[in-house]
């Protein structure tokens, strides 16, 4: 079960995740960044990084630190760790989007922010990746989703890293080499955070969340041993072929190329697994988190697509941005997204009710929400992307802002549905508060 026992600040983590969610959101309607500014412009980079660290990288991290003590049956590794990783990650954030401000002249040019940044993000990251490592070594599980999160973490450094020295290298500081990585680089930072960090974790946690709600068998180590073997390789492969043919000032289009078919051959496989637990499910109604998650792996799916046809055509270059789009909203936010409706019912409910269970009466798990009214939501967010991807495709810059105001209403709508869940508003009484239970706290729970 996920949450055995609960951690802390996990509800903190996706609050703060949610803010700049919604920050980054309301600043694509407004027009901030692409596609009204150049993709690598410091308008862009700000929202960029409100997105694939302020939201993607914290709320993954808030799942982690609940997660894998549930995957590998031991609890987490100095937890305390968890709020200050929290106030480091927080405040290098803010260097770094204030160090990008300053590269665009919002700001002095405090270029020193950069490499500030990078060492409070890097501090913040590496208390979250000890914590979570060491839990894992403890246990030392057999290969499963456990390790897929340690192919994450591992991509998770690599993207760090880069950034660091990307940063040190803007700041005027690191000499030629920086410079070089500067230079050539960026499509390798992307790759390792988006590709290894996010989508690899994405993948090892969806291997135990599907099984789990949909009560379906799992798919067998082996199987998604072969998806984790060719995830990583693809990021191997680009990573450490796009360093080498960066340090040898050779064209670095054949790693990506290769990547690109190890990329392909990851999602084959990974499609083929998450297709199996949709089939084989037990429950034959769907619940809505799983159903919406559906619309994540489709879209990661056309992502797939998309990238292929690009290449193809020999455009892929002019329309990285709608790629990119659809691989951060479509696949990754959408799947948090779903799967945040599910967790944050969960563990409220477990919070409020698990001291009590056996004692009284109470609610089950699906009592906490009001799937009809979250549907809408949903719906709107996902329809949103794909007419923003398409936007972009068509380079319509106000209609991809319509199309983010309506992302950011829809997430408004589906941040009310977990606040009423935490806040038990769908409980009716006299089960909502039976004796021995408490209502939760909005922002952190009771351990
Ligand atoms: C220590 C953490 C990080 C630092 C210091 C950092 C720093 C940077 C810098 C300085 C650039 C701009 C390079 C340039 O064009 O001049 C950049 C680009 C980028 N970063 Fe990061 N980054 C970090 C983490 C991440 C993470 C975790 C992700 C994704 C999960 C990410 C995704 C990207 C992407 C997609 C770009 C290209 C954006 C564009 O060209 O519009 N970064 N990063």
């Amino acid at each position: 079960m996920v949450g055995g026992s609960l951690s802390r600040w996990t509800m903190s983590y996706f609050a703060v995740a949610i803010a700049w969610l919604i920050a980054a959101e309301a600043l694509m309607a407004a027009g901030f960044g692409f596609p009204n500014a150049d993709l690598a412009s410091p308008d862009t980079l700000v929202v960029v990084h409100m997105i694939c660290i302020g939201w993607l990288s914290m709320a993954m991290c808030g799942a982690l630190f609940q997660f894998v003590p549930v995957l590998v049956g031991k609890p987490l590794f100095a937890a305390r760790w968890q709020l200050p990783a929290l106030l480091l990650l927080t405040a290098g954030l803010v260097a770094l989007l204030a160090g990008f401000m300053a590269l665009g002249g919002y700001l002095p040019a405090w270029l020193w922010l950069l490499p500030l940044a990078a060492g409070l993000l890097v501090a913040g990251f590496t208390l979250v990746g000890a914590s979570l490592v060491l839990t894992v070594w403890r246990a030392r599980p057999p290969i499963g989703p456990a390790h897929f999160v340690l192919a994450g973490l591992v991509s998770l450094f690599t993207t760090a890293a880069l950034g660091g020295a990307f940063s040190w290298a803007l700041a005027g500081y690191g000499g030629q080499a920086f410079g070089a990585l500067l230079e050539s680089g960026i499509p390798l930072h992307a790759i390792a955070g988006l590709g290894g960090w996010l989508t690899l974790t994405a993948m090892g946690v969806s291997y135990r969340l599907l099984p789990m709600f949909m009560l379906s068998p799992d798919v067998g180590g082996e199987r998604s041993c072969m998806t984790l073997f060719a995830g990583s390789a693809t990021v191997g492969v680009a990573v450490a072929g796009g360093l080498l043919a960066i340090g040898t000032e050779a064209g670095i289009n054949l790693v990506l190329g290769s990547a690109a078919i190890l990329a392909f051959a990851t999602l084959a496989l990974y499609g083929r697994d998450v297709i199996a637990l949709y089939r084989n499910r037990k429950r034959r109604r769907l619940e809505l988190n799983t159903m919406m998650a559906a619309y994540g792996f489709t879209s990661l799916a056309a992502a797939a697509l998309l990238g292929a046809v690009l290449v193809a055509t020999g455009s892929f270059a002019t329309h990285v941005g709608a790629f990119a789009f659809l691989v951060a909203f479509g696949w990754l936010s959408g799947l948090i997204l779903a799967k945040l409706y599910k967790i944050v019912a969960f563990l409220t409910w477990l919070e409020a009710y698990g001291p009590a269970i056996g004692r009284a009466p109470m609610p089950r798990v699906q009592d906490l929400v009001t799937e009809r009214r979250a549907a809408k939501w949903f719906a709107l967010y996902f329809v949103s992307v794909w007419v923003g991807t398409v936007a972009l495709l068509f380079h319509k810059a106000p209609a991809f802002r319509y199309a983010a105001l309506a992302i950011a209403i829809a997430t408004i709508g589906i941040v009310q549905e977990l606040i009423r869940t935490r806040r038990l508003a769908y409980v009716a009484e006299p089960l909502r508060l039976p004796n021995g239970t408490r209502a939760p706290r909005l922002l952190y729970s009771r351990t």
